[in-house]
């Protein structure tokens, strides 16, 4: 080792080292016709995904559910989607998956089931059922819901029940019920089933809405100066004091025993709170999705980007964890639309800025997650009518807004861009009308541009943003200063160049232009002059002048140890 270069110590750890790409099952591959993505369509594309050189595979909600919110209202923990095919059929996925060295992490959702699970039926049967209180139960306030409280779906937390003449709560849509974590029995459930699938041998979890699990005690109504119908109430329900007790008690009664990968969706945790989450000593979780980036789309930048504050947000976590924790680094999931289309530009530079993007994320300090379709630069759907949307979040939202007045156009502008839907669209394998997803009828359409944007065409073309993805995955298998390597922001005043250092046994500097005009690199080109370039996003392979960053261009180079 070089002793020019300081090294930081950081226990190596499969899950660091591995590349993640999730799959959405319904939109990925269908194998019979149904124009429903299956496990037998994910099972046929596992050569393309070991040669794309990931190594986890996390899979959205396979099992049995009404599809409300697409799978994540589960009627049946330990059952498999009849549209995704049977338990038989997740075995051998596993199997064959396990046969490549491909890991599977599933999808937890622990916050809330399906109205049709049967603990709900029994929940709501009487007030006195063994089950009722693994639910959510309260009595209306003078013929009104409980308290004013928001679901994150736009509608009450709170849904009348007949019944008993009483109301449930759901934090998302009507149909997925919160659990009730003060419930110990209920918990206890949860954790038998957690176990029945890592004694079946699943890798490990991704696991949903975890920060929702605790509400604030007493359920007070949130403040409403205006007088809303509903109060938007993260405060009521997400990340509440005590939440950490209820994940704490989860982790060591499953995760804990299992040689596993835990990564938690935490929506209101910051970064001084994540250890807490992800510290090896706390021994909860191995890393969370943070949500701070996300807030980062709908700025007023020439593409939707603010750089000045992306810097500052990532940099928070990439130090903040750093020595204390581990990153998950993502741009794209099933929630947000295509980063193509967010953050880079889909027309004028649409290869540039996908592998600019990919650049910039991938290279950082902690594990790389994969949406599907993200390696080919899939872009947004270009939505014309409401109808054309599936989501339940989508309808609810078009709903109040159609009761506060809005008229149909400015409602269908208002998501079109922001829509969950953009990214849950059939991926492309080729260019024929159903992009080779299924030969029955989508779903949900296939974007039109699977006529150029596809597999097929990437595969046999080394400059497309699928062989870059390739390029990049190697590089980052064959250093692991860029795995484990300290992470420090470069040019942090640069207005269109986000541009960072990876240290440990080598030295890395990462340059991503992120506009669509040239950037001068003048006055740093003194600290990467004798430097190796190892990658690059210009056609041809070299960049047409060492000094300036063409639009979108991105480069890594290796500093030569002294
Ligand atoms: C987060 C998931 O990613 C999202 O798709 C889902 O709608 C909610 N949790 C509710 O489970």
């Amino acid at each position: 080792m070089n002793t020019a270069f300081p090294t930081q110590t950081s226990e190596r750890t499969w899950w660091k080292e591995a590349v993640v790409y999730q799959i959405y099952p319904r939109s990925f591959m269908d194998s019979n016709g149904d124009g429903i993505g299956d496990l037998n369509g994910i099972i046929s594309k596992l050569d393309y995904l070991q040669e794309l050189g990931v190594t986890v595979l996390w899979l959205c909600p396979i099992f049995t559910s009404p599809n409300d919110d697409n799978g994540y209202d589960i009627s049946d923990y330990q059952g498999i989607m009849a549209d995704f095919g049977t338990l038989t059929d997740f075995d051998r996925l596993l199997e064959e998956a396990h046969k490549r060295g491909l890991r599977i992490l599933l999808d937890l959702v622990l916050n809330h089931s399906s109205d049709e699970h049967p603990w709900f039926v029994e929940s709501r049967s009487s007030k006195t059922n063994p089950k009722r209180d693994w639910y959510i139960w309260r009595e209306g306030k003078n013929g009104q819901p409980p308290n004013n409280w928001e679901s994150i779906f736009n509608e009450s937390v709170w849904e009348y029940d007949a019944t008993t003449d009483a109301y449930f709560m759901h934090v998302f849509s009507r149909k997925q019920p919160d659990l009730n974590w003060e419930n110990t029995d209920m918990r206890a459930a949860l954790y038998d089933m957690v176990r029945w699938w890592l004694d079946k041998g699943v890798d490990g979890f991704r696991i949903d809405a975890i920060s929702h699990i605790r509400k604030q005690p007493g359920l007070p109504d949130m403040p409403n100066p205006n007088g809303l119908a509903t109060v938007p109430s993260a405060a009521g329900h997400m990340n509440i004091d005590g939440v950490m007790d209820y994940i704490s008690d989860l982790c060591a009664n499953t995760f804990a025993h299992y040689d596993i990968m835990t990564v938690g969706e935490a929506n209101g945790v910051s970064v001084d709170q994540a250890p807490a989450w992800v510290a090896p000593d706390a021994r909860n979780f191995n890393m969370l999705f943070q949500f701070e980036q996300l807030k980062l789309w709908q700025t007023d930048g020439a593409h939707g980007l603010d750089l000045a504050h992306l810097k500052q947000v990532l940099t928070r976590w990439q130090k903040g964890l750093e020595g204390q924790g581990w990153n998950a680094l993502f741009v794209e999931n099933h929630d947000i639309p295509r980063i193509v289309s967010t953050w880079g530009d889909d027309a004028q530079y649409w290869r540039e800025s996908a592998t600019a993007i990919a650049t910039l994320y991938f290279l950082m300090q902690g594990t790389p997650f994969i949406y599907q379709g993200q390696e080919l630069g899939m872009t947004n759907y270009p939505f014309t009518e409401l109808e054309q949307f599936d989501d339940v979040a989508i309808h609810n939202l078009a709903r109040q807004r159609r009761e506060q007045g809005w008229g149909e156009e400015d409602i269908l502008n208002s998501i079109r861009d922001n829509a969950r839907d953009n990214s849950r669209t059939p991926m492309q394998w080729d260019a024929t009308r159903h992009g080779g997803f299924t030969t029955g009828t989508p779903w949900l359409a296939v974007n039109p541009n699977t006529r150029h944007i596809n597999v097929a065409s990437q595969q046999s073309d080394p400059e497309s943003v699928l062989s870059y993805y390739q390029r990049l995955i190697r590089l980052r298998r064959d250093h692991p200063t860029l795995i484990y390597g300290q992470y420090d922001l470069l040019l942090e005043e640069h207005p269109q160049v986000f541009a960072y250092c990876r240290t440990a046994e080598e030295r890395f500097i990462v340059l991503c232009n992120l506009s669509d005009s040239p950037a001068d690199l003048e006055h740093t080109l003194a600290d990467f002059a004798d430097a190796q370039l190892m990658l690059g996003n210009q056609t041809g392979g070299r960049p047409r002048s060492l000094s300036i960053l063409a639009p979108y261009e991105a480069r890594v180079y290796r500093i030569r140890p002294d």
